[in-house]
């Protein structure tokens, strides 16, 4: 199997990107799009992906100088977190300060800008697989950046985190080595996947089954209603009607159904999706509380960062996550973060996302 990147002109920064393999010098601290192709990969399901490539960013210093973070992106993110959705918050004199700590982010396996997923070459039809792409859960994507996170020689993480689908894979990433993660900060992100947010994924995964690119706009419409709040669509909104007479709201909604399609392919959007519904740490770990007893065992740190007003994954499913985690008998913080703007405050409240990250990276 190899990747190819999707066109996507606001997702990557910093020129060409190379392509290594895991026997190659590890690529750190280029500050731009690199690639490693890491052998294969067996999913939970036990369906092997015969050749895992990962596409990913690496920004600052190596883990024999400094202390390293993964930063997840969440459903249509990409690798640059650096250069595009979390810009303001890395780099030197930033809040993860890259003249003080490394910072890696990747593309999550199943995603389309570069690591493999479905619009990914597969070797045994020479085709996309699309459609065919094997379910992944958020495990296997955790278990992913594992693969990665070794192959670069970074046996150790200071900080896990991530929004949403980020967060909920940075929590897997912990629970997959325990003793390798100080501190784990999932934001915006619940311990499992709740039936309101499934029945969201399940209406938008019928619209993509029915409809194909016109439905993975109106998936997306759906979607942004979710991951803003009333406050922040009246404010902005309101009753206004456009010059060629649509409502404001529903010509912002149907430019961001069209934004994605041109960024984005159904088949990835699915299986993202998936991953999230499948989203639950305490499966096969005896449940939530029983699965966070493994960080606790290894002394990592949660701190939950849940957002006031996000209806998607809001305060409730993280302060559940926390009390889980305290039950557990793990050192668990709960941080909320106020914003009118709902979910998407993870990619958008810099401030206060800084002085979150900076307590997570300050000793207990
Ligand atoms: N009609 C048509 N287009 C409109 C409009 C209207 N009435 N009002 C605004 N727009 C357009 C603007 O022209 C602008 O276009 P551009 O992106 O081409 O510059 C765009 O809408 C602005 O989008 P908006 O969502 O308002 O940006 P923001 O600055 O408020 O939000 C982000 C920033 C990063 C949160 C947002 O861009 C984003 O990516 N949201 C989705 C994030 C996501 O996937 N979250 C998933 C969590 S799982």
């Amino acid at each position: 199997v190899t990747s190819g990147p999707a066109a996507g002109p606001d997702t990557h920064s910093g020129g060409s990107s190379s392509v290594g393999t895991a026997t190659s010098p590890p690529a750190l601290g280029t500050g731009r799009l690199e690639s490693l192709s890491v052998g294969p990969f067996e999913l939970e399901s036990g369906i092997t992906i015969e050749e895992l490539t990962v596409a990913y960013r690496h920004d600052g210093p190596g883990p024999a100088e400094a202390p390293q973070v993964l930063a997840i992106h969440a459903l249509t993110g990409s690798a640059d977190a650096a250069g595009d959705w979390w810009a303001p918050l890395i780099g030197p004199g930033l809040a993860l300060d890259t003249d003080r700590v490394g910072v890696l982010c990747a593309n999550l396996l199943g995603g389309c800008y570069g690591t493999t997923g479905p619009i990914s070459i597969d070797v045994r039809s020479g085709r996309p697989f699309g459609a065919v792409f094997p379910e992944v859960s958020t495990r296997d994507q955790a278990r992913a950046q594992w693969r990665l996170l070794d192959a670069l020689g970074i046996g150790e993480l200071a900080v896990a985190t991530g929004g949403s689908l980020g967060g909920m894979v940075s929590l897997e990433v912990a629970l997959e080595r325990p003793a390798a993660v100080r501190t784990v900060v999932p934001m915006a992100a619940p311990a499992a996947t709740g039936a309101l947010a499934m029945a969201w994924n399940a209406i938008q995964l019928e619209m993509i089954e029915a409809l194909g690119e016109r439905g993975l706009a109106l998936a997306r419409q759906l979607a942004m209603t979710t991951y803003r709040s009333e406050a922040d669509f009246e404010g902005r909104f309101g009753r206004r009607f456009e010059a060629d007479g649509r409502l404001s709201i529903a010509s912002y909604l149907d430019y961001q159904g069209r934004k994605l399609v041109e960024r984005f392919d159904p088949d990835t959007y699915r299986t993202l999706v998936r991953a999230m519904d499948l989203h639950d740490v305490g499966h096969d770990r005896g449940g939530i509380v029983s699965a966070f007893g493994a960080l606790a065992s290894a002394g990592t740190r949660v701190i939950g960062l849940g957002i006031s007003g996000d209806i998607l994954y809001g305060p409730a499913q993280v302060q559940a996550l926390v009390r889980d985690a305290s039950a557990a008998g793990t050192v668990a913080i709960y941080r909320e973060l106020a914003s009118t703007k709902g979910h998407d405050a993870f990619l958008v409240e810099w401030d206060q996302l800084g002085a979150v990250l900076g307590e997570a990276l300050s000793p207990e």
